[in-house]
């Protein structure tokens, strides 16, 4: 669940930003952007997605993992612990994928997959060795996440996580963490309150639990459980972004944005609260510091004390074309391009230090519903 700022929002994040020196902290790559499915929320391959509008030969392009290493090797001579996230797209798609977190793993990074979780039969032991948390995506009990990731694949997921969960037993291990991510959206919202009592009779002898934000690497359990609210926008927000990008920072934007939005929610929003606070209650959760779902699906506006970004000061994100980008989701203000830049050169470069700038006074019409706002007080 999102998080609200807190003591450490507000003014005082405005503050805390306007000090900030860049620090490379997370990288978050998108080595290919392929994908063996297509969820029907998806901002990629979704029913507005941004996948299905571009050539499909230019989507199936993968980065050259030559050209990837050498750029890794100048983040990981920076920060010594980095963390990278490796998504996509399903990442395990990506031809280079072993040989990529091989390198990663070379140079002392932690690795963190976020994948749909059907590919993860044939590397278990490689993902053991290997991974320090899996988020893998279901959403809902198995009609539901069936009509959503389409037929057998609630089964095939299951399947791969108990493979899974038996080599860490095996193995005394307490790695990968195994995190379910569940997406809210119109699809699913009915079905939350059947959730966790699906997994739990699914996964019968393993130790099942709701995410805790203040303690996410809790040991005992086997299988942690997260709402996900969908991160949407509205046309008119997402125009007045595209205007903004042209205007103050010269961007022509992709069509990236267009993947989000929603100009009907499609959710009884006060029901949704409901459900939540009941399954928190009778799961002993501290609701204390969740932002209220009702509010962050009507009143876009409300960013919950999360004034400001600050992704841009210790984040990079290079997608499939090898070019790199300050925002997760949204590939429009480029630094430059990893077969033709070095890190340094966008890590220090103009562009970067302009875009930070920018940050610095202004957030982008963009920015209120992005995972970033809501990042782990780690990340500042
Ligand atoms: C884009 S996927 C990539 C990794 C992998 N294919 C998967 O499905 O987990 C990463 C996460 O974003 C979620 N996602 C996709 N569209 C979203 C949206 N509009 N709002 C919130 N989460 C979204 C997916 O459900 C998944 O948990
Ligand atoms: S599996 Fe992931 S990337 Fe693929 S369509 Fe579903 S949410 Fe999108």
């Amino acid at each position: 669940m999102l998080t609200k700022a807190g003591s450490f929002g507000g003014t005082a994040l405005v503050e805390h930003v306007q000090n900030l020196k860049p620090e490379i902290k997370q990288l978050t790559l998108f080595p290919s952007e392929m994908c063996n499915y297509r969820c029907s929320f998806c901002h990629i391959w979704g029913e507005t997605g941004w996948a299905l509008k571009e050539p499909q030969r230019a989507i199936r392009e993968q980065l050259d993992i030559d050209v990837l290493k050498r750029f890794l090797h100048d983040v990981t001579e920076e920060n010594k612990n980095l963390s990278v996230i490796v998504t996509g797209g399903e990442p395990m798609l990506y031809k280079h994928f072993t040989e990529l977190v091989e390198y990663l793993r070379s140079r002392k990074a932690n690795i963190y997959l976020l994948t749909n979780g059907s590919l993860i039969k044939k590397q278990v032991q490689f993902i053991m060795e290997n991974i320090v948390a899996m988020n893998i995506s279901i959403d809902g009990p198995e009609e539901f996440h069936d009509s959503i990731r389409g037929k057998g694949s609630f089964k095939t997921i299951c399947e791969n996580i108990d493979a899974l969960i038996e080599e860490k037993r095996r193995r005394k291990k307490m790695f990968p963490f195994i995190n379910i991510t569940m997406v809210l959206s119109k699809y699913n919202y009915h079905s939350i309150k059947d959730f966790l009592g699906a997994l739990r009779e699914r996964f019968k002898d393993a130790n099942v639990v709701l995410h805790d934000s203040k303690n996410p690497w809790l040991k005992r359990r086997d299988l942690s459980v997260n709402f996900a609210p969908l991160l949407f926008t509205t046309q008119e927000r997402g125009l007045a972004y595209a205007e903004q990008m042209k205007e103050h920072l010269n961007c022509d934007v992709s069509a990236g944005w267009q993947g989000f939005v929603e100009e009907d929610i499609g959710i009884d929003t006060l029901a949704l609260k409901k459900d939540l606070e009941e399954i928190w209650d009778s799961e002993g959760v501290d609701t204390s510091s969740f932002v209220d779902i009702h509010e962050y699906f009507t009143d876009i506006d409300n960013v919950f004390g999360r004034t400001k970004c600050v992704a841009p000061w210790h984040e990079m994100v290079i997608r499939r074309t090898g070019e790199v980008y300050p925002c997760v989701d949204l590939p429009d203000y480029k630094y430059g391009n990893i077969y033709e830049n070095t890190f340094q050169e966008m890590w220090e470069g103009e562009r970067a230090t302009s875009f930070r700038e920018y940050l610095k006074t202004t957030n982008l019409m963009m920015c209120n519903r992005c995972t970033r706002m809501f990042a782990d007080k780690e990340s500042y």
